[in-house]
């Protein structure tokens, strides 16, 4: 079969660990031709694609990025981004495209495949937060470079009696900040999923510091949210595609703990390092059990469906159903866990 691959939206570690592994299980198994697609579905419209083979993947495997570039464009967006993307499959004889996303990219190939085209989709995001899945390549890597950071600054934090702030990534969800947060052994932790009260945020710190306890890590995920009406985050509004612009909630936090405190405060931002860099062993096994059953999906003709991990094995569903299950948010146990470890 010939058959297309493509990465959209935002990167993450193990992109390309997927791509290798269709490549090899598709070369060398089933007997394969694939064609990457550059920059997400921008690539598709424009036909712009480079052969893949075993040799172009060689050494790839711990490489962070995506060797084909990444977009958030999607065919839908245009008035004839859907014609383009039949004529590409049309001038590339393609029989079937391997679409590997987040919420946004799936999305678009649940419509594609509803147009009839033959779709099979791979998530990836380091939010971990599809619920069509129970674990996302990239996430794992993305938790240890935030629990990385924060032991760094416990030091610093220390030799200064300082309140750190760390602000982690994960749009809606808290996964990252609640996994680093225990990980990490964070003073307090505030996650999207439980809007938190600046009051008792401070509170835990004085105490700490009341019982001698100078230094604390409060762990921001980018989309906590205070309490209504107990602290203004300002609105940074919406991004071309809709999104919420997220980023800079925890400068907020630690201005607030500070001025209220007096307690000597600095905010570490992590961002973008958070998405970079080689992918760990569990994100690489991940990944490479995604692209194998992806091209084994593309042989089963399972179009319109997307690989998933399920109580630990691989298996599939339908990228409708994934998309009616939305957002997997934090489960409140895991919550639990990291609260009895607050201000203690
Ligand atoms: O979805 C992955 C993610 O890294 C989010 O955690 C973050 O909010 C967003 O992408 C950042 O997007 P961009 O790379 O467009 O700034």
């Amino acid at each position: 079969m010939r058959v297309g691959v493509l990465t959209g939206g935002g990167d993450c570690p193990g992109l390309n660990a997927v791509i290798r592994a269709i490549v090899r299980k598709g070369i060398r198994v089933h007997g394969d031709e694939l064609l990457g697609f550059l920059d997400g579905y921008q690539g598709v419209v424009d036909q712009r694609c480079i052969p893949l083979d075993v040799e172009s993947l060689r050494g790839k495997l711990p490489i962070g990025g995506t060797i084909l570039g990444t977009s958030r464009y999607q065919p839908y967006m245009d008035d004839d981004g859907v014609e383009r993307v039949r004529r590409c499959y049309a001038d590339q004889g393609l029989d079937a495209l391997i679409v590997i996303g987040g919420e946004g990219t799936l999305g678009a190939a649940r419509d594609l495949s509803d147009d009839g085209f033959p779709v099979v989709g791979v998530p990836k995001t380091i939010d971990n937060d599809l619920a069509g899945t129970e674990m996302t390549f990239g996430f794992q890597t993305a938790v240890q470079i935030c629990t990385d950071a924060i032991d760094r600054l416990h030091t610093t934090a220390e030799s200064h009696d300082r309140v750190m702030v760390v602000e982690v990534m994960g749009r809606h969800a808290g996964h990252i900040a609640v996994w680093s947060g225990i990980a990490g052994g964070a003073t307090v932790t505030l996650i999207p999923e439980e809007p938190f009260d600046i009051d008792g945020v401070c509170d835990a710190i004085r105490r700490r510091h009341e019982a001698g306890r100078f230094a604390s890590i409060v762990v921001v995920a980018e989309g906590a949210v205070p309490v209504e009406g107990t602290l203004d985050i300002g609105d940074a509004g919406v991004d071309e595609f809709g999104h919420q612009r997220l980023g800079g909630i925890g400068t907020v936090i630690g201005a607030e703990i500070e001025r209220r405190l007096g307690y000597e405060t600095r905010v570490t931002i992590l961002g973008h390092v958070q998405r970079g860099g080689t992918p760990n062993a569990y994100d690489r096994v991940l990944a490479t059990r995604y692209g194998v059953a992806a091209i084994d999906a593309v042989h089963d003709l399972a179009y319109g469906e997307m690989v998933s991990l399920s109580a630990g094995r691989i298996g599939r569903i339908t990228l409708q159903e994934a998309k009616d299950r939305g957002l997997k948010t934090v489960d409140p146990q895991l919550y639990d866990v990291a609260q009895v470890f607050f201000a203690v």
